[in-house]
C-alpha cells in the first residue's frame, strides 16, 4: 500500500519503521512541502500535485498549545490538515483517509480545563469532518475515512504547552498500540466513519 504521512512529527517517525516492515511505500509530506497551516497564501495543492501514488492519507499534522485562541487551533489542527486531505482526494479519490484527533473530544467542553477548550472544539470540528467526509466520499467514491483519537502518548513537544498526561483506566496508550490501530483501520475495508479511541479509557473519565 502507498501510504502518504501527513505531517509526521514524533508519532509519524515512530510508526514509519512497523508501516516500512509490514511492506508499504511511504510519501512524507512535511510541514516544508504542504506549507505552513498559519500563512495567510498557504496552499498545498502543488505539494499534493507532486503526489505519485496513495491507497492511504494519514493525518498527523496538528498543535498543541495552552489559551490559544479558536481560530489558531481551527487553522492547525481543522482547516490545515483538511485542506491536504481535500487536495489528495480529488487525486486519489479512492484513498482512505485516518485522522488523529484527541480521546477527550469525548468529554463536555465544561468539563474540560478552560487552557485546552479550543485545542480541543478544533479536534471535535475535525471528528465532525471525519463523519461528513466518510458519508459524502463513501456514497461518491466508496472511500472509508476513520480516525484515532490517542490520549497521553508523548508529553506535548513545546515545554511552554505542557500539561500533564491525566488520568486512564489502563497503563497508558503506547505507539505499539496506535499502530496496530494503525495497521486494523488499513486493513478492514468495511469500516468507516469510525474513531478508535487508543486511550487507556481517557474518554470515559
Ligand atoms: N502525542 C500524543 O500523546 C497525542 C495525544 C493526543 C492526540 N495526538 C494527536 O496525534 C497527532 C500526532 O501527534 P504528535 O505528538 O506526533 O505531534 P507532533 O510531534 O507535535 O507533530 C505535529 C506535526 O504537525 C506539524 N505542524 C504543527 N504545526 C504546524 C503548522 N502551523 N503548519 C503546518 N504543520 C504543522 C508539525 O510540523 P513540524 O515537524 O514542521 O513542526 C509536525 O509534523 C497530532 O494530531 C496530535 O494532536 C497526540
Amino acid at each position: 500500500m502507498h501510504i502518504v504521512l501527513v505531517g509526521p512529527g514524533r508519532i509519524g517517525a515512530m510508526l514509519m519503521p512497523r508501516l516500512q516492515q509490514s511492506g508499504h511505500n511511504i510519501t512524507v509530506l512535511s510541514r516544508r512541502e504542504y506549507g505552513d497551516f498559519f500563512n495567510p497564501v498557504y496552499d498545498p495543492g502543488t505539494a499534493c500535485a507532486a503526489v505519485s501514488a496513495c491507497d492511504a492519507i494519514v493525518l498527523l499534522a496538528g498543535l498543541f498549545e495552552l489559551h490559544a485562541n479558536e481560530e489558531r487551533m481551527g487553522q492547525a489542527n481543522a482547516t490545515g490538515p483538511i485542506r491536504v486531505a481535500e487536495n489528495l482526494h480529488a487525486r486519489f479519490p479512492k484513498a482512505q483517509v485516518i485522522a488523529f484527533l484527541d480521546a477527550r473530544i469525548q468529554r463536555p467542553a465544561d468539563a474540560l480545563p478552560e487552557a485546552i477548550r479550543p485545542y480541543m472544539a478544533s479536534k471535535r470540528r475535525l471528528a465532525r469532518w471525519v463523519h461528513g467526509a466518510a458519508l459524502a466520499w463513501g456514497r461518491c467514491c466508496g472511500t472509508r475515512v476513520n480516525a484515532i483519537a490517542p490520549g497521553p502518548v508523548l508529553a506535548p513537544p513545546n515545554k511552554a504547552h505542557s500539561e500533564k498526561g491525566g488520568a486512564c483506566l489502563t497503563p497508558r496508550p503506547t505507539i505499539e498500540d496506535i499502530g496496530a490501530a494503525l495497521d486494523f483501520l488499513l486493513a478492514t475495508p468495511s469500516v468507516t466513519g469510525q474513531i478508535l479511541y487508543v486511550a487507556a479509557g481517557q474518554q470515559l473519565l
